[in-house]
């Protein structure tokens, strides 16, 4: 296969997989086929990003409101996530996979986030990709418990709250040592962030991709990267081609 050659990559890909459902009914199977071939998409996926020199890649594996689905859909999710680790986790350690986990942790019972922060444990040294599962995360969710912990701080004396600024907010989100996306696929053609990253997405370049999740490949993530290559981001500032001639 021909080598991707693209002069920016990110540094960090962050991914809505949306269109297991719509996949699986287009073609009369139930959506846990989907559900399914959307996890052989993940495998893919992680691997094309590794190969891209990607460093960060963050996955909505499970959103806070995915809970509202049907029990057996939940359950299926939840099962699918569960054998993904179990199987698939030696395999990304040998390739210095690191796992990350971010999401609200409280309240949750069974054995997923034991499961989750166990991969967690064991990949923490590694240094090749980053891959962070979102799960049961919503963005407005962990910003809530950023400005908790910090309201907590000032209540102690151990903070004044005009010290706050933003990288202090950045520090106690989910994602403190992680780096902002400059990247946010969405599948399936929907165009919104469904509450995935609100805070870190501040200048993150979005593609939407018309396929399903479950037909993501290697190809689509190149092609988003190479979508991505031909943005011109300005972070408010002018652009670095017109830059020369202005004023
Ligand atoms: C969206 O499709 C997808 C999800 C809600 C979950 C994605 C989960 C996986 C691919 C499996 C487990 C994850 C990992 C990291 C192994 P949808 O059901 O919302 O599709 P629809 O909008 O067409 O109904």
């Amino acid at each position: 296969m021909a080598k991707l050659e693209l002069a920016i990559i990110p540094q960090h890909v962050a991914i809505i997989m949306d269109g297991n459902g719509r996949w699986a009914n287009k073609r009369g199977l139930p959506r846990t086929v989907g559900h399914s071939k959307g996890v052989e998409a993940v495998r893919e996926t992680v691997r094309a990003a590794g190969e891209a020199g990607v460093k960060y890649l963050t996955l909505f594996a499970f959103s806070s409101e995915n809970w509202r689905r049907p029990e057996s859909e939940v359950n299926d999710l939840l099962g699918l996530l569960r054998r993904f680790i179990r199987r698939d986790l030696a395999e990304l350690h040998r390739e210095n996979v690191r796992i990350k986990i971010i999401g609200e942790r409280e309240n949750l019972r069974g054995d997923i986030l034991p499961l989750l922060l166990e991969a967690e444990e064991t990949t923490k040294f590694n240094t090749a990709l980053t891959l962070v599962i979102a799960f049961n995360y919503g963005a407005r969710n962990e910003i809530a418990r950023a400005m908790a912990k910090l309201a907590t701080q000032v209540e102690q004396g151990a903070l004044k709250a005009s010290d706050i600024d933003v990288e202090m907010i950045s520090r106690n989100l989910d994602t403190a040592e992680i780096p902002d996306p400059e990247l946010i696929i969405r599948t399936s053609g929907e165009e919104r962030l469904s509450n995935f990253l609100l805070w870190q997405a501040a200048y993150s370049e979005l593609v939407f991709i018309p396929d399903y999740w479950p037909d993501f490949d290697r190809r689509l993530f190149n092609h988003a990267l190479e979508i991505f290559a031909s943005r011109d981001r300005r972070f408010g500032g002018l652009s670095t081609k017109t830059a020369a001639v202005v004023g």
